[in-house]
């Protein structure tokens, strides 16, 4: 079995609150990152929990986030992501995204896909 190209399951869709994120530790193939995790019903985004403006993370305490209006706000300095692809909508670094993190939602499972 090749490793490498198999999804790792992340956490179950069940243990995260509809229409919030929150925030896990994972193993990439770059190293060890937070990552945001946020769920719209049976959909799950997920972006390295660094900010494209300035490099912070975008929780104001661990795993805390805040949406507002759909959006993501960074706790740093106010930028706002769409929910939906993580772009950049206001502030600082309009125009720049998140980095994603690809994952699936496979039988209740959110598993990581890199
Ligand atoms: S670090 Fe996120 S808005 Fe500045």
């Amino acid at each position: 079995m090749d490793t490498a190209t198999s999804p790792r399951r992340l956490c179950r869709l069940d243990d995260m609150p509809d229409g919030e994120a929150m925030a896990l530790d994972v193993s990439l193939p770059e190293g060890e990152e937070s990552v945001i995790l946020l769920r719209q019903g049976a959909r799950v985004n997920a972006w390295l929990n660094i900010c494209p403006h300035a490099g912070r993370r975008l929780d104001w305490a661990p795993g805390k986030f805040l949406i507002s209006k759909g959006m993501l706000v960074c706790a740093a300095h106010g930028a706002c992501f769409n929910v939906d692809n993580g772009e950049c909508i206001g502030g600082p670094c309009k125009g720049e995204s998140l980095r994603t993190v690809p994952v699936q939602v496979e039988q209740g499972d959110v598993l990581l896909d890199v």
